[in-house]
Formats: structure tokens, C-alpha cells, sequence
């Protein structure tokens, strides 16, 4: 089956990486709002019986949720055999249980939308906490990339004597897959969370760290307040500023300012384009879409 990439606005340099390494050719389609503020779409690249591969990162989804699905719709419409996305990040996928009465579970719900659309997904580091898998919440085939490798190549490279940190129990997944690969011990915190920005983190006492350089590892930077209150009690500690790695560096507000603000060299992947990208995780993507796509013949 041809093999046609469009990219969705913001990640035509992510398509451009990715088309070629899964023998991809470049899809062309406009998209643009009417003045009402609803989407226009217009494909230019035949479809007929073509495997569309939708490349969109899903950060602010709000914004890009309607255009993307209309666009899945519109691919299938005019004929694609099947309709794909590569999503480097997921998005909703914390609002996982309902915690307070009321709440709605918004991963499912989401994870729902995107399935009755798309025929398959492709995505790096879900956060999966809670729910075990995606195969629980998507009732789509997908494939997940993890980033534990490629952080691990770029610590082991540029850090001295790492210790790596999670911040919290979540973290353990990530922090413990990529100390194993940078061959560097790792510890992980304990946190408390009692608002979207309101976090506090405690270290096991009696530990002595020093001559290490800690590097803190997590999926996802918010608000940036777990790294923040993590790089203060590690300071009180008189560790030197640390080193952050993360998957996914969406830095809401005033997150990427107040991590600098620290000191802290501060590196995430290529999942939602920022400054801070350092580690690419393209060929990882690529592998993976390629396996995905031979699964599915
Ligand atoms: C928690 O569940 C995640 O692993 C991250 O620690 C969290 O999402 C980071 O959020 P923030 O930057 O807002 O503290």
C-alpha cells in the first residue's frame, strides 16, 4: 500500500524526518479556518487506497482536536485504504480515574474520539499510570515508543557520574528503564500533590550523594513544579543544580523561565517542539511505525 505523510500544521519538519525512513511520500492538503472560525480542508494528493499517515503531536489538543479529526475524515473519505496517527504526544492521558465525584475520565473519552477516526496510533511514552495499557482505552492497534533508550545515550554522553532521580512513583517506569541503560543508580522520591501547582517532594533521609550529579528524570514537564520544588530540596541538601531530563517538555506558563531561572540544564525530546529538545527520537518513531505497519500487512 503507498505510503503518503501529512504532516499537521507545526510538524512538517517531524513528517519531513520521519517520511523517508518509512518510505513515505510527502502529503499535500490545505488547511485554514473560514472566518466563522471553522476549519477548511482541501487534500491535493490523490488517495485512493493510500496509507495516510497522520503526523500530529498532540500538545494544547484542544485547539487541533476538531481540524485533526476533520482531516482524518476527509483522508478517508476521498479514499485512503486506512488512516494513521503518529502522535509523538499523547495527550490527555492523565485525568485517567475520576477522582473527585463528578470529574469525567477524560483519557477515555479522548482516547475514544481518536479511535473512531483513525484506523491505528503511534506514540512515544504515554503516561500510563492507572490504566495498564492502551489497548484498555483505545480500541485502535498501536504501537509505543519509549524514549528510555535515547535519554539514556544522551546522560551516559553528557553527564558526569549521573544519579538519576524520579520524583515521585509514576516516574519509576521512566527514571529505572533509563538508569538501567546509562548503567547509574537511581532513586525515586516520594510526592505529594495537592493542586495543579501546589507539590511537594521528599528525599530518603541519610543518603549521602555526593560526587554525583543528579539528573532528575520524568515523562511529563508541566507547570514544571515537581522539577522545581525536587532542584529546591535537592539544593537544601547542598547537592549541586541538577540536570533534567524529560520525555515530554510542555512547560505551561512560566515553567521553562523558572527551571532556567534554577540553573538546571534542562533537556526533553523532540515530542513537542520547544528549545529544550535535545534528544531526538525520530528513529525510534520510525522503527516503530515501520513495525506497526508490517503487523498490520
Ligand atoms: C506526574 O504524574 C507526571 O509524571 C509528572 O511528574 C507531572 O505531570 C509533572 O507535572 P508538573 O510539571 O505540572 O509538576
Amino acid at each position: 500500500m503507498t505510503r503518503v505523510a501529512f504532516a499537521y500544521p507545526g510538524f512538517e519538519a517531524w513528517a519531513a524526518a520521519l517520511a523517508p525512513r518509512v518510505g513515505a511520500a510527502s502529503g499535500d492538503y490545505t488547511l485554514r479556518r473560514f472566518p466563522d472560525g471553522e476549519s477548511y480542508l482541501q487534500v491535493h494528493t490523490p488517495c485512493e487506497g493510500i496509507e495516510a499517515i497522520v503526523v500530529a503531536g498532540l500538545d494544547r489538543p484542544d485547539d487541533k482536536l476538531a481540524p485533526l479529526l476533520l482531516l482524518a475524515a476527509t483522508l478517508r473519505d476521498l479514499g485512503a485504504a486506512r488512516v494513521g496517527l503518529v502522535a509523538p504526544y499523547l495527550a490527555y492521558m492523565r485525568q485517567d480515574a475520576r477522582f473527585k465525584p463528578g470529574e469525567g475520565i477524560t483519557s477515555h473519552y479522548f482516547a475514544k474520539l481518536l479511535s473512531a477516526q483513525f484506523d491505528w496510533l503511534v506514540t512515544v511514552d504515554p503516561h500510563l499510570h492507572r490504566t495498564p495499557s492502551l489497548d484498555a482505552i483505545y480500541s485502535i492497534p498501536s504501537q509505543v515508543v519509549h524514549a528510555a533508550p535515547a535519554i539514556a545515550e544522551w546522560v551516559a554522553r553528557e553527564v558526569e557520574r549521573p544519579l538519576l532521580i524520579g520524583p515521585d512513583s509514576e516516574s519509576e517506569q521512566w527514571v529505572g528503564a533509563v538508569a538501567a541503560r546509562a548503567d547509574a543508580p537511581f532513586r525515586v522520591l516520594e510526592k505529594t500533590r495537592r493542586g495543579d501547582r501546589d507539590v511537594s517532594v521528599r528525599l530518603p533521609p541519610g543518603e549521602d550523594w555526593t560526587g554525583h550529579t543528579p539528573v532528575l528524570v520524568d515523562d511529563i514537564i508541566s507547570s514544571g513544579r515537581t522539577l522545581l520544588e525536587t532542584i529546591g530540596q535537592l539544593r537544601q541538601l547542598g547537592l549541586p543544580v541538577p540536570v533534567c531530563a524529560a520525555v515530554h517538555g510542555l512547560f505551561a506558563d512560566d515553567a521553562w523561565e523558572a527551571l532556567r531561572a534554577t540553573g538546571a540544564r534542562v533537556v526533553t525530546t523532540n515530542t513537542v517542539i520547544h528549545p529544550s529538545n535535545g534528544i531526538d527520537v525520530v528513529p525510534a518513531v520510525a522503527a516503530a511505525l515501520n513495525d506497526l505497519l508490517q503487523r498490520q500487512g
